[in-house]
Order: C-alpha cells, then structure tokens, then sequence
C-alpha cells in the first residue's frame, strides 16, 4: 500500500495518472492532492482538478501550492494544453474547494500525522516538493519515495535537453535530486517507450464516464502527434504511477542525475551520469524501458474499474 500525495500542475496527463491511482485503492491510499504552477497558472490548474472531481464524484483533498518557480519566470503551455491548461472535455463547475491550507503545510500535516512513511507522486514542476523539503527537513525521514515525471537522459521536449517539469523549476529539481530521499525518476525515453497508439485511445470513446473523459482529454493532448503525423504519443505523467502499481513492466537503472542550471542551452538537462556504476552518492532509480503493451493495457484496467463505479 502507498499512502500516496500526488503533487500535479493538470495538465491532461496529469488527470489521467490521477484515474489511474483512483482506480486502485488497494494499492494507493490517496491522501490528497497539491497543485502548482506549470502547464497553466496555479488557479487553472487546480481549478481543473476541482471540475475533473466533481465530473468524478471525488473528494480528495486539494492544496494549492507555489505560483511560480523559485527563480524561473512561469511559462505556461497552452500549445500542449490549450488556455485552461484542460481544454477538450465539458467538465461541469467545481462543486469542490481547495482546503485553504498551502501545499507545503498540507505536506507537512499530512507527514506529522502519518503512522506510515508516505510517497509522492510528483508529476508538475518540483516547486513544492523541493521548498517543503526545505522548510521541513525533518518530515524526510517520513517519505518512503519521491516518484517524478521529469527529465531525460539525453533528450528534451522544451528545450534540445531539458524536459519541461525539469526546465520550469531546475533549482528546485537540484534540490529534490540532491535531498537524500529515494526518488525514482521517469524522464522523457521511458514515457515514450510507454506511448499510446492514438487507434487505441479511439476505442474509450462512448464507454463510461471515466473512459469518456479520457478519450476526450486525448482528443486535445493527441492534436499535437497528429498535427505531425506521429501515429502514437506519450502520456507522460501515469509512467510513475505505472510503475508504483507495475514495477515489474519496467526496466530500471540506479545513476546519479545532476541538474545543470547555467547552460546557455542546457538549464534545466538532467545529467545522468552513466559513467559512474559505484559508490553512488543519492542515486536515483531510473526508469529506463517498459513493456508497451502491458502498460497500456494497465491504463485501460483502470479506466474500467473506474467506469463500472458509475453504472
Ligand atoms: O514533459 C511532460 C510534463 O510536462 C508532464 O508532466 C506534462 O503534464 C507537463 O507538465
Ligand atoms: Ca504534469
């Protein structure tokens, strides 16, 4: 079991991770969610994960964290997910709020009155993550593991070599990379070694509420492989969960990662260093491939448990 906080900027890939970890409360006991700023303002995106719980019938609770990076300015992505940061589905109005307390307190309540260690699921820039570490060193010994979407080993989707999560708030990225705590790192090759053929994202439409609401997130989110002729695309964020739920699909690799913050053109690179294979200082877990299919098939599991909630 992980008793799980899902730190997210929805973001349509962010929800449909968030599906998935619902989907399963046998294995994930989520505790809450905290939201931050990256793919759209922090008030679009936590307002988008109020709409997608109350199309949902959801309660979990929701804390609104940092507006900005520590240093960067916000660069917000509406090519990727349009001007609500969630365009494509009808979501009804929030029936839900946020709990008014800021994420890095939510955090550290959440931590203080745990018996058990909890795991985060970081799947936006690493913002909160990173300053909660910071201003509660204590609570680390309390977090069993820090899974994130982010990075890459050689590649880049924002810049030549900087995955977006990791170029919107690299200092907080060296933090977290450099806490001591177990992280396990999702970058850019596995996701797309995970990638969803857009045929197959076809066949949820008109299956339940769950699997509608996927098939119209992916409607908008699979614009962009259409638009260059790509018959398949990465659906990024549920890749760490995945494997929380999964490890056995993947290939993994324990490297150190190092976050470059001066590069004219590499601020924000995670540099793994393949080189080094001992003595490793904080190693992460490096999701390296996984079993395409199995890890689709995963995805659509749970968007049927899901579904059959609302029949
Ligand atoms: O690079 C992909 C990441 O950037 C994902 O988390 C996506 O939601 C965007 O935030
Ligand atoms: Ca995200």
């Amino acid at each position: 079991m992980y008793h799980l906080i899902i730190d997210c900027d929805p973001g349509h890939d962010d929800i449909i991770a968030s599906m998935v970890a619902m989907a399963h409360p046998e294995t994930f006991d989520i505790l809450g969610f905290t939201t931050v700023a990256g793919n759209q303002t922090l008030e679009k995106v936590t307002n988008n994960l109020l709409r997608v719980q109350t199309l949902l019938e959801t309660d979990y609770p929701v804390s609104m964290g940092y507006d900005a990076p520590i240093i960067k300015a916000l660069e917000v992505q509406p090519k990727a997910h349009g001007e609500s940061g969630l365009d494509g589905p009808i979501l009804p109005e929030a029936k839900r709020t946020v709990t008014g307390l800021h994420a890095i307190e939510f955090m550290k309540e959440t931590l203080e009155n745990s018996s058990e260690k909890v795991t985060f699921l970081c799947i936006g820039p690493l913002t909160n993550m990173a300053l909660f570490l910071k201003t509660y060193p204590h609570l680390k010994e309390k977090i069993q593991a820090i899974a994130i979407m982010g990075g890459a080993v050689n590649g880049g989707n924002i810049q030549l070599k900087s995955e977006f999560n990791i170029y919107h708030d690299p200092e907080a990225a060296k933090i977290v990379f450099g806490s001591g705590a177990k992280v396990i790192m999702a970058g850019l090759e596995v996701c797309y070694a995970g990638s969803i053929l857009l045929s197959e994202a076809e066949e949820a439409n008109g299956r339940g509420r769950a699997s509608q609401l996927f098939y119209d997130l992916m409607k908008f989110y699979g614009r962009y492989a259409v638009d260059r002729g790509w018959d398949r695309t990465a659906i990024f964020d549920m890749t760490p969960l995945i494997y929380l739920l999964r490890p056995e699909l993947f290939e993994t690799k324990e490297y150190e990662v190092h976050v470059e913050l001066n590069g004219e053109y590499t601020r924000g690179m995670t540099v793994v260093d393949l080189a080094k294979t001992e003595d490793l200082i904080h190693p992460a877990t490096v999701l390296w491939d996984v079993k395409r299919e199995e890890f689709i098939q995963t995805l659509f599991e749970a968007l049927d448990i899901l579904d059959k909630r609302y029949q």
